[in-house]
């Protein structure tokens, strides 16, 4: 159990120096999901030991899969994994918690969902608020046997794993996690199962299924998986760092005025990194050098220096490709001259908050002109933030963006329930502290 937390953050004369920040929490959870499948064991290095991908991993403990962290000299952790085939799982004693994760919740209800046993996966009162229609209902149409609560809409989910068949699925909603569970089940189905989404999501499932021996192809605009016809090959990799970690000293050090920042070997996955576009509309003075493949992952290192920016207006596909990065760009609008305005932001208002309102309110405080209208915030710019006492409601994302708008803001900003960073980025208050520095 963390211990309820609070942060004072004041604004650093100068915001600087070079970091290598957390890995990235979706491919973490993917490369152990994946490896827990394949035949035989892998090393996954540099993953990420956060509270979403530890409950990952303690989901595939009660599923029979055999694993070991150790830490690392850099203080990060590596994964080593015991893969034993798909048939290798076993039916769980006790019911699956995920946690906050709605990536360790819906990617296991697609795997589950093939499975001959129970399984029962809940969560949070977060997750457990969270919508589940958008995987039962894929699941389903496969003839899977899932149920949940609401009238299937919420967690719990209870799964009696059977016979899938492929299907063809226009999900209504561009989902990674959606896409995810989809090729799971897929996986285990009899004939193909075809895919395609409105704009598309982030792709590490697509990129390590391919890595893996599965026949995971894109073709007119879906994405085509035959099932297995031997199992998954296991594959030891090292997980590039999460640019959703590095968007926060992206963000911060373009908005302070005496600041450069260098982070290295930051995955560049361009399913990702919308925010980097969006921040050099707005005048960002941000470069990347040694572009490079890792693991199947772009990679660059990424520098950040302070910058005057103006406002934009940002939606459709920029907004899946940017979709976390929405509270942070929020407190880079409340801060650059103009109006911006930041559309279709549905999805944002089911994420471990309602992202859109608590941007508001939260933002407010500090004397952001920020309004929600509908599913778009609308934010003029200012000169200064001020400031003020601010909670992250449990979201980790808001608490790591509160903090940004802390470094900025004249005066102090105190983060209440700032232990939510842990759910992503274990060493955020260690690396802020690292890059403040007041002489
Ligand atoms: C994730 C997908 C996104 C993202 C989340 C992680 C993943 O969610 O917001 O933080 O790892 O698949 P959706 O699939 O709900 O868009």
């Amino acid at each position: 159990m963390i211990a309820l937390m609070l942060r004072r953050i004041s604004s650093p004369r100068r915001f600087g120096g070079s970091l290598t920040v957390a890995p990235d929490k979706s491919i973490s959870h993917r490369a152990a999901i994946l490896n827990a499948i394949a035949a035989g064991p892998a090393r996954v290095e540099r993953f990420l030991p956060a509270a979403d991908c530890l409950a990952t991993l303690a989901c595939l403990r009660c599923l029979g899969v055999e694993w070991c962290l150790t830490e690392r000299r850099d203080g990060g952790s590596d994964l080593t994994i015991e893969g034993k085939g798909i048939g290798g799982l076993r039916e769980s004693e006790d019911v699956l918690y995920a946690a906050n994760s709605g990536t360790t919740l819906r990617l296991l209800a697609g795997l589950l969902a093939g499975r001959p046993f129970l399984s029962i996966l809940t969560g949070d009162e977060s997750l457990r608020s969270r919508p589940m229609a958008r995987v039962v209902e894929p699941l389903r149409q496969m003839g899977a046997h899932v149920w949940a609560r609401e009238g299937d809409t919420l967690a719990p989910l209870a799964i009696r794993g059977g016979r899938l068949r492929g299907i063809r699925y226009h999900s209504p909603v561009a989902s990674a996690q959606v896409k995810s569970a989809v090729l799971l089940a897929g996986l285990q189905a009899e004939g193909e199962t075809l895919f395609a989404e409105p704009a598309q999501s982030r792709d590490h499932t697509e990129r390590l299924l391919g890595a893996m021996g599965a026949d995971l192809k894109q073709e007119g605009g879906m994405l085509r998986l035959r099932p297995l016809e031997r199992e998954l090959t296991p594959l030891s990799l090292s997980v590039p760092s999460d640019f959703s970690a590095a968007a926060f000293w992206l963000v911060a050090a373009v908005l302070h005025r005496n600041a450069e920042v260098t982070l290295g070997g930051v995955g560049v996955n361009p399913t990702r990194t919308g925010l980097l576009d969006v921040l050099r509309e707005m005048g960002a003075d941000l470069t990347l050098s040694d572009e490079r493949m890792e693991g199947g992952e772009p990679v660059a290192d990424l520098r950040a220096r302070s910058s005057k920016l103006r406002g934009v207006t940002v939606g459709g596909e920029t907004v899946v490709r940017l979709i976390d990065e929405v509270p942070v760009l929020a407190v880079a609008a409340a801060l650059a001259e103009g109006r911006t305005v930041l559309r279709d932001l549905g999805e944002l208002r089911v994420k471990e908050s309602d992202r859109v309102g608590l941007t508001v309110q939260e933002l407010r405080r500090m004397g952001a002109s920020i309004e929600a209208e509908g599913d778009a915030l609308v934010i003029e710019g200012r000169e200064s933030l001020k400031g003020a006492a601010c909670d992250s409601h449990g979201d980790h994302r808001l608490a790591m963006a509160l903090a940004v708008a802390g470094l900025v803001a004249e005066g102090e900003t105190v983060v209440e329930n700032a232990e939510a960073t842990e759910v992503s980025y274990p060493g955020f208050w260690r690396d802020l502290e690292a890059l403040s520095q007041s002489s």
